[in-house]
């Protein structure tokens, strides 16, 4: 069984995350391999449309950690920054069905969608500061200008969980169901997007992020340098090994 399961039907490609024993933690060749179903979903006319979900239970615990620090992420040719650049520059609609956790980059790249469907049991968190990390997948940049200044500094600041009614105020989220529901409706959405012209569709997505995707880009090169440089330091360094070891980590001599 993949880890990553890439299914095209009627025009849309499903990418779902499969790795329940580690509540969907990406390791890098899971990254690997939604960047390459991008690329192949990009260049394929039949794929009208994406869709990303995960279970009814769980969307994604982030980045593998074990995998991240044996691992670590080297430059922008990294599967982890391949895909990252392929979510922010796809030109087709990409739609997220999200239930359960969405932990890290379980939330932040559902900036990069274009439309967002949770099951009411949806938990989002960009816990990065508590793992002596910063922001990536330019979250610095999307977070704020989505949520305001002051409840991104509280999500990303403090990295507690806000739940799916909470993401649809803030417009992260386009319509919140039972977890049952949530993926049989992205589906429903994904295949009616799929039945107009995909010139227009394109063209569309273009004409609204044209002015943003150079910042973003940047930003995300930018905090990928950070983010980088932070995993090798002591703090991150006690926040995973606290993971691993199922302790509190201790921050307080650092
Ligand atoms: N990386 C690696 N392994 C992970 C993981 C991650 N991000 N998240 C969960 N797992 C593994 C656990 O180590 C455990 O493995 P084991 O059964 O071999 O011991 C298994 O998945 C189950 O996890 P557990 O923590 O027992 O599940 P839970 O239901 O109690 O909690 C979460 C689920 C998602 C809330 C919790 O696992 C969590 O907080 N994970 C870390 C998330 C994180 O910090 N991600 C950001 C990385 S940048």
């Amino acid at each position: 069984m993949s880890d990553i399961l890439v299914h095209t039907e009627a025009g849309v490609c499903t990418i779902t995350f499969n790795r329940p024993d580690k509540k969907n933690s990406i390791t890098a060749a899971m990254y690997g391999a939604m960047a390459d179903a991008l690329v192949a979903a990009q260049e394929d006319a039949a794929v009208r449309c994406v869709v990303i979900q995960g279970s009814e239970t769980m969307f994604s615990a982030g980045n593998d950690i074990a995998d991240f620090l044996n691992n670590p992420p080297a430059g922008t040719r990294s599967p982890v920054f391949r895909f990252l650049r392929g979510i922010a520059q796809f030109p087709k609609p990409l739609i997220a069905a999200v239930c359960g956790p969405a932990v890290g980059v379980g939330t932040t790249l559902l900036f990069h969608c274009d439309l967002v469907y949770a099951g009411d049991n949806a938990a989002f968190s960009m816990p990065f500061v508590n793992l002596g990390l910063c922001p990536e997948a330019a979250s610095s940049l999307l977070v704020p200008q989505m949520l305001g200044y002051h409840r991104a500094a509280e999500a990303l600041l403090l990295g507690e969980p806000f739940m799916a009614e909470a993401a649809l105020e803030v417009g992260l989220v386009n319509r919140v169901l039972p977890p049952t529901e949530a993926a049989g409706y992205a589906q429903s959405v994904a295949r009616k997007m799929a039945a107009k012209p995909i010139s227009s569709l394109v063209e569309t997505k273009r004409l609204m992020k044209k002015n943003h995707t150079e910042q973003v880009l940047a930003v995300m090169d930018e905090e990928g340098a950070s983010f980088g440089r932070m995993l090798r330091e002591p703090a991150a360094k006690e926040a995973f090994g606290a993971f691993m070891e199922r302790r509190k980590p201790d921050f307080s001599k650092l």
